[in-house]
């Protein structure tokens, strides 16, 4: 089944367009990223989709319901975590999530299950009678994250939930995560500018770039998408880097590096036969980097295609 599924959505502030025709299939129990630079449209997509803001032009489903004629049961499918924490600092751990209990209209019993349930979930049983303010950025992410879950949603929204955080609290966040969709088969809608964070996370990556979806696929679909890996080869001088450049035909010159980029995958076969050419020419090289295209590459080059495009 689909959990959220949009058609043609537009929305403009004033003259500036933000988002110009998005298109969004999410299937049930899976991991879709969002990924755009700052302002590309992020925040805005997750208030349409979250019933926050309405859209300009264009339709949405969310859990099966329609943004706007069954708002109010797209909000009870729904938990939306949002760029900046809902935790109350005066509140410990616990009092926090009986809060959110409270809010879904849980009875006292239940509430009191849920939030032992998820202070264990998250690991933070320990810290449970702390007020948050004490906590750290990591183990206020993963309150936040907790207390979006009182409400048992379906589908949850995650706008940026690591910014900030240190690697290993991201990891953390990550684990937690994955574990949401593979338990509890909950649908997880996230915005993120850590290319890691989607190659890590999504089965699926969508690119929002100038109002539109300008790539949509598997990281490893998009990854295949550009220029693919390269050696990088670095020399003392120009001399030697244009005696190089003579044996590769077709590698690229960087000369302000004093770089040759050679395509060709990293495996030891073809790394040797760059050497063997190399020794055979009597030319010797700084250095020798093997180079695969990760999601900045891709990132990378799909916005800078775009922003040529439109000058
Ligand atoms: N209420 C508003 N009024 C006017 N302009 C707005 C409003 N909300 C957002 N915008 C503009 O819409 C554009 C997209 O904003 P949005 O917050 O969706 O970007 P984002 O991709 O979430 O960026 P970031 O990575 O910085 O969070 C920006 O240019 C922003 O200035
Ligand atoms: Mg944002």
């Amino acid at each position: 089944m689909t959990a959220i599924h949009a058609e043609g959505l537009r929305k403009s502030y004033g003259e500036k367009s933000v988002l110009d025709g998005i298109d969004l299939r999410i299937p049930e129990a899976s991991v879709f990223a969002l990924l755009g630079p700052n302002g590309a449209g992020k925040t805005t997509t997750v208030q349409i989709l979250s019933t926050l803001i309405g859209a300009d032009a264009g339709e949405a489903r969310v859990g099966g319901y329609d943004v706007v004629r069954q708002a109010d049961d797209v909000r009870r499918s729904i938990g939306v975590t949002g760029q900046f924490a809902a935790v109350d600092g005066l509140l410990t751990a616990e009092e926090n999530l009986l809060l959110m209990a409270d809010l879904h209209h849980l009875s006292r019993g239940e509430g009191r299950r849920r939030a032992a349930d998820l202070l264990e979930r998250f690991d933070l049983t320990q810290e449970a009678k702390k007020a948050a303010s004490t906590f750290s950025g990591g183990m206020r992410r993963k309150l936040d994250l907790a207390m979006t879950l009182v409400g048992e949603p379906r589908i949850i929204f995650l706008d940026e939930p690591t910014t900030g955080l240190d690697p290993r609290s991201r990891r953390t966040v990550w684990e937690l995560v994955r574990g949401l969709v593979e338990d509890l088969g909950i649908t997880i809608f996230l915005t993120t500018q850590y290319l890691e964070e989607a190659d890590q996370l999504a089965d699926r990556i969508a690119v929002l770039h100038g109002g539109r979806i300008v790539a949509e696929g598997t990281a490893e679909e998009l990854k295949r998408r550009i220029p693919g890996s390269h050696i990088r080869l670095r020399f003392a001088d120009e001399r030697r880097l244009d005696a190089a450049a003579r044996v590769f035909e077709v590698a690229q010159r960087d000369p302000e590096n004093l770089a040759l980029q050679v395509p060709g995958d990293g495996t030891p076969a073809t790394v040797r036969a760059v050497l063997d050419l190399l020794e055979a020419a009597a030319v010797e090289a700084e250095s020798l980097t093997v180079h695969t295209p990760d999601l900045d590459d891709v990132f990378l080059a799909l916005t800078e295609t775009q922003k040529t495009a439109t000058v």
